[in-house]
């Protein structure tokens, strides 16, 4: 493998329309910062950067819902993603952002480098066009029905229902965004930056060059390549980002996927004056982290754009990860889906350390991944309080109470105490090789192995039983069990710099290298340790409920939105034979009981007229089985008999939906015979 002098870490910079989510931090932050700190720790020469990613459309369209303008948009969450990151330890040596002065000249300069070398072409299309707002739309501030789904609030660039991307003009009964007016098409004139000159470049750089990049990665880029790049727009029309520096180009800006990666190299020289060297020098290693969205952009287009521009090297690696999932859905900003960092730091104050653990234990490394709170719990509990928290706890309680707090002198080693610390190179190897190949969760395994050896030494030595008649061999049993903890604070260092720093404040040393990983003598015998301190507590079920409460009150907040958007729009026509083939009665309801294991359902036997049958329906949130028994009600009869649960529910109870999400029953207002028809 080629050896690098130095290394360029970047992270994709967040979009700065929202805080950061445990997605984000699973995805990107969290490796990206393990893989810095690795380096640190081995003295390399490293540099890692961030920033908030400002400009682009949907900062616009936020901005004019609140009322406010996009830069105090990005003012707000540029310091609520700055903040947050800095509680989480994310160690940036930057985090900037792409409205300082710096960037915008930086990406300005580059788009103008690639202009004069005619490394652009020109293309005049059409373009929606809002003549009332007097401006040109972009996609996404186009909305008209899906041609897929017929979701009637599709955006010009996507469907987020059928998750269909589009072209605005794939759009039936195109509206503004802007101004609900329809809009008008108009020619506008674009820089396009043609892919395809560069594309047997790409295709030798990647699919020969770099069959060692991740299979989910290399594999994005393939099917990019075969399928035949194209030229890509870099300027839009919009009145926010970074002014296409060019005569003539009024009203344009350019494309935020152009200059956010240029982010990178903005940020890098607000860092340091020396920032050619790690731009721009072949013994540099630039890795950047991202999410499975951003592949193409950083594997295919930026490549493309430093190569036109000349001079500057090409990432050595892109270890994308796939996504992370909450509880079983999809993590959503718009849908308030997601747990957010900020918040987290505030309700798990001194748990940074447990965030982190989990988030790399279950990081989306080689397929999408589900986080849930019970498994967040149960990692706290069974691994963190119970294998690491244990062991170090057990070797300073011990150290204490039989030598004092000092650490002892050990004697003479036997075979099992050599095998143990023996294993320790070991770990050591296999920890540099997965971190270096950017498996995070095997090599937090590892360093967690560390942990299970003491926690296994102490157990078979029981140094509690020998005390009493060989004080000599508890001796050097601690001592080893101290080695052993030290050896730990490296190693999850990482992984977890808060409870690593603990460690070391609890052994009474100062910061320790990697170069000290595997050593058996790090703390001298005589040398004073601290009062033992716990490192980590048990989190109790009332923890998890809360937050499960919380989600659970964020569903039912985006069900009642849905059902109030359902109440504002009338349904397309039916016609008088559409209504007259359902077939709906009047019921009386005969027995009532909840389902097992589901919150919603109640199973029903109803009386229709016809005759006495079962129906499973979505009603236990909103009736007790013994309010309803007796209860007159309209059924559709005819419904189509479906399996529910394991039962078959044979109808459909109708029911009022109120604008809160509310399910009110229906019936006749009086009493009636079952069975009378209803229409
Ligand atoms: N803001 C983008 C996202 O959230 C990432 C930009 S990465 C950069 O998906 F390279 F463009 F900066
Ligand atoms: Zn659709």
């Amino acid at each position: 493998m080629k050896k690098f002098k130095r290394y360029l870490v970047t992270s994709a910079l967040p979009y700065a329309n929202g805080p950061v989510h445990i997605g984000h931090l699973a995805g990107v932050y969290i490796p990206s910062d393990i893989y810095v700190r690795y380096l640190r720790l081995r003295g390399e020469d490293v540099i890692s950067v961030c920033g908030s990613d400002e400009h682009g459309v949907p900062i616009t369209i936020k901005a004019r819902q609140e009322g406010v303008t996009p830069q105090d948009i990005v003012d707000k969450y540029h310091g609520i993603i700055k903040e947050a990151f800095k509680g989480l330890g994310m160690s940036f040596d930057i985090y900037s952002r792409t409205t300082s002065p710096m960037h915008h000249e930086t990406a300005a300069g580059f788009f103008r480098t690639l202009y004069d070398k005619g490394e652009f072409t020109e293309q005049t299309t059409m373009q929606y066009y809002d003549e009332e707002a007097r401006q040109f739309l972009a996609d996404r501030y186009i909305v008209g029905t899906c041609p897929h789904c017929q979701n009637d609030r599709a955006y010009g660039d996507q469907c987020e229902k059928c998750g269909t991307s589009l072209n605005a003009t794939d759009l039936i009964n195109p509206r503004s965004a802007i101004t609900g007016s329809v809009p008008v098409m108009r020619e506008t004139k674009h820089w396009f930056l043609p892919l395809d000159k560069h594309e047997e470049f790409l295709r030798k750089w990647i699919l020969e060059g770099h069959k060692e990049w991740k299979a989910n990665v290399y594999g994005q880029c393939k099917s990019w390549l075969d399928l035949g790049l194209q030229p890509r727009a870099v300027s839009r029309d919009l009145d926010w980002g970074i002014p296409v520096p060019v005569e003539g180009a009024e009203g344009k800006v350019l494309y935020v996927w152009f200059d956010a990666p240029i982010g990178y190299i903005s940020a890098t020289k607000e860092l340091t004056p020396e920032w050619e060297k790690y731009w721009k020098d072949e013994e540099t290693k630039m890795v950047h982290f991202i999410g499975k969205d951003n592949i193409v952009f950083h594997c295919i287009v930026f490549p493309a754009m430093l190569r036109a521009h000349g001079g500057y090297i090409l990432p050595e690696n892109v270890p994308a990860n796939e996504f992370l999932n909450l509880e079983g859905d999809k993590i959503s900003t718009s849908r308030n889906w997601a747990v957010w960092l900020h918040e987290y730091l505030e309700e798990f104050p001194g748990k940074e350390d447990v965030l982190r653990y989990v988030l790399c234990a279950n990081a989306p490394e080689t397929k999408d991944n589900d986080f849930t709170w019970k498994d967040f719990q149960a990692r706290n509990n069974n691994e963190l309080v119970a294998v690491l928290g244990n062991f170090v706890n057990r070797a300073l309680v011990l150290t204490d109470k039989y030598f004092g707090g000092r650490v002892p002198a050990p004697g003479e080693l036997t075979d099992y105490d050599r095998d143990t610390l023996g294993e320790l190179p070991a770990i050591k190897r296999s920890l540099e090789e997965n971190i270096e190949n950017y498996r995070f969760r095997e090599a937090l395994k590892d360093a967690m192995n560390i942990a299970r050896l003491g926690n296994k030494y102490l157990a078979d030595t029981e140094p509690w039983k020998l005390i009493k008649t060989d004080e000599a061999r508890v001796a050097t049993i601690l001592n080893l069990a101290l080695q052993i903890t030290a050896n730990l604070a490296i190693a999850i260092e990482p992984f977890m710099p808060f409870t690593s720093e603990k460690i070391l404040r609890l052994l009474c040393v100062d910061k320790l290298g990697w170069e000290q990983l595997g050593e058996t003598a790090l703390l001298a015998p005589g040398h004073e340790i601290s009062k033992p301190e716990l490192l980590f507590e048990k989190i109790e079920d009332s923890v998890i409920e809360a937050q499960l409460q919380k989600l659970a009150d964020t569903r039912k907040k985006n069900l009642a939105k849905e059902a109030s958007r359902t109440i504002a729009e009338q349904k397309d026509s039916v016609t008088f034979d559409d209504f007259g083939r359902m077939d709906i009665r009047v019921a009386t309801i005969l027995e009532a009981e909840k389902m097992a294991k589901t919150k919603k359902l109640l199973k029903l036997k109803i009386d229709t007229g016809l005759d006495k049958r079962t129906i499973v329906s979505g009603i236990a949130e909103h009736y007790t089985p013994e309010s309803l028994v007796g209860k007159q009600v309209l059924v559709l009869v005819n419904l189509e008999p479906r399996e529910l649960k394991g039962v078959i529910s044979q109808g459909m109870i109708l029911m009022a939906q109120t604008p809160g999400g509310e399910l009110v029953l229906l019936g006749p207002s009086g009493p009636v015979v079952s069975g009378s028809t209803v229409g």
